[in-house]
């Protein structure tokens, strides 16, 4: 069964069919789902969905294109929740500097403080990362986050030079949909040079949908096709592909 680590279902874009959709996960070979939260407002719907489906967990953070909506309340409630049983993450958290919604030092300084529940509750982290390498770098060594309970970084996007520092680390590398795309050439070279060991597979539903379904929803029902990819890069099976992935995800989060 496959393993999915990285997507977000209380987005409105699965308001229409959310429930039948994730009923049919488990009859299409996904075994598990981490939903990851992204606003504030997904704190509580995220709750929701790992409380009403037993193969979904939960990762409770506030992304750095939201972090203008955190404060020490909203900090509290990421701990709290934290310690729910089916919580496995604090996640997402990091660094946007592609889009830039808050200034460097807003999104660098609640980067910190979610980073410190994740230490300070014992859960792994999750990071998001975009046009951010040297300063998420920096804080994962400030912060000595290989010594913490692990974490991965989501939606890799940078070069092996920087891969390196975080598999020395210890952490995983989050592989999804953008594998499949033509021209993702800096990503290919990650995935071959990755052990297996070190990555779990995501697809960060709704969004980035691997070929041949690229622009349109995405689901965890196109995890194979990111799987398959990943298998041919680096001359596995696919059957290895998931069942490595899968059991990396489930040290990872504990389960
Ligand atoms: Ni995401």
């Amino acid at each position: 069964m496959i393993f999915e680590s990285h997507a977000h279902y209380d987005d409105e874009a699965f308001d229409d069919d959310r429930e039948a959709l994730l009923s049919s996960l488990q009859e299409s070979g996904i075994g598990t789902v981490v939903n990851v939260c992204a606003s504030v407002d997904s704190l509580d719907d995220t709750v929701r969905l790992m409380e009403a489906y037993p193969f979904v967990y939960g990762a409770v953070g506030i992304h750095p294109d939201e972090v203008g909506d955190m404060d020490e309340q909203v900090l509290e409630k990421i701990r709290r929740l934290s310690r729910h049983p089916k919580a496995v993450a604090i996640g997402e958290i990091g660094l946007d500097y592609h889009w830039d919604t808050h200034s460097h030092d807003v999104q660098k300084k609640w980067f910190r403080a979610q980073m410190e529940i994740a230490r300070q509750e014992e859960k792994p982290f999750i990071v998001h990362s975009r046009d951010a390498a040297e300063d998420t770098l920096n804080i994962a060594k400030e912060l000595r986050a290989g010594d913490m309970s692990g974490g991965i970084i989501h939606c890799f996007s940078y070069p092996v030079e920087i891969a390196r520092e975080y598999l020395n680390m210890g952490l995983y590398l989050g592989i999804g949909g953008v594998l499949t795309f033509p021209n993702a050439r800096k990503l290919k070279e990650v995935a071959a040079y990755a052990p297996l060991e070190q990555i779990v597979l995501e697809t960060d539903s709704p969004y980035l949908s691997p070929v041949p379904h690229r622009g349109k929803r995405n689901s965890s029902l196109n995890l194979p096709y990111i799987a398959k990819e990943l298998a041919n890069i680096k001359g596995l099976s696919y059957d290895q592909v998931v069942d490595v992935t899968c059991a990396n995800a489930k040290k990872l989060f504990g389960l």
